[in-house]
């Protein structure tokens, strides 16, 4: 029988962007304080229960660095969802990093982060060869894809252990008023991959308001989610954070 216990997959990839918004010009294998460190908030994560860690190594560095991502793979014992470009740097680096699973995204350089699904019908040759090499490597690839028939079709027949349905459509419909009908989208698109023999995993956009809903989609395997958590931390930890500078600053907190 199914199991229907979902797995959480952390992106933590926002925590990468406040470091970079401060310490860019640092290196970070001094010992010096540069923070938050990424592997240190994923150390966290997984002893709160994620399932496991994603990050995104975008081809302008924009946010997670190399090192970031070797170090993630030394330190945490959960697995390890490399996301990427489908570029021959990128495959070189998986192949030498070896995450459990290799996320394919689409990447264009002036999005703020990734906003559409992997066009798999026009990029057949070029994904289904990245596929091949990363199989050889012992990686499973999971494709970030619209919920579209057609495209899960193709994801089928590439070879992919893996989808990760795009949800962004249906986050960003809770504000355009097309909620029920991207839910279907989804949701057929969910029973679709899951007979043609695929995982599906879900991400982008899902928050502590539409996991309600997005929960409750047939068969998923894994959700991903960045944004939400990193937003939610910010809140739940900003005391904690006051009272230890106060303490540093007086001796004492009040
Ligand atoms: N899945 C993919 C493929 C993504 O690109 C992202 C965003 O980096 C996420 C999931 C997480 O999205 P969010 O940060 O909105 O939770």
């Amino acid at each position: 029988m199914e199991s229907t216990y979902i797995k959480l997959g952390v992106n933590i990839d926002h925590s990468a962007t406040v470091r970079q918004a401060r310490y860019r010009e640092h290196p970070l294998d001094r010992g010096q304080m540069v923070e938050p460190d990424p592997v240190e908030v994923a150390l966290r994560c997984q002893s709160a229960g994620a399932d496991a860690i994603t990050m995104h190594l975008r081809e302008d560095r924009r946010h997670i660095q190399d090192s970031d991502v070797y170090r993630m793979r030394e330190m945490i014992q959960v697995p390890l969802n490399l996301e990427m470009a489908c570029t021959d740097e990128m495959r070189d680096i998986a192949l030498e990093v070896k995450p459990e699973v290799v996320l394919l995204v689409p990447e264009g350089r002036s999005e703020v982060t990734t906003e559409g699904g992997l066009n798999l019908l026009a990029n057949r040759v070029a994904v289904g060869d990245l596929i091949r090499d990363l199989t050889e490597g012992g990686i499973a690839t999971s494709l970030f894809i619209d919920p579209d028939p057609q495209q899960i079709q193709a994801a089928a027949q590439l070879g992919a252990e893996y989808i990760e349905l795009h949800t962004g459509a249906y986050a960003h419909s809770v504000y355009n008023g097309t909620l029920p009908a991207e839910y279907d989208r989804l949701a057929k698109a969910a029973v679709i991959a899951h007979d043609a023999g695929l995982y599906v995993n879900a991400g982008h956009g899902i928050n502590y308001s539409n996991i309600t809903t997005l929960r409750k989609l047939p068969h998923l395997y894994e959700m991903n989610i960045g944004h939400s958590i990193i937003s939610r931390a910010l809140l739940t930890g900003i005391e904690a954070a006051v009272r230890d500078m106060k303490i540093l600053m007086n001796g004492q907190w009040r």
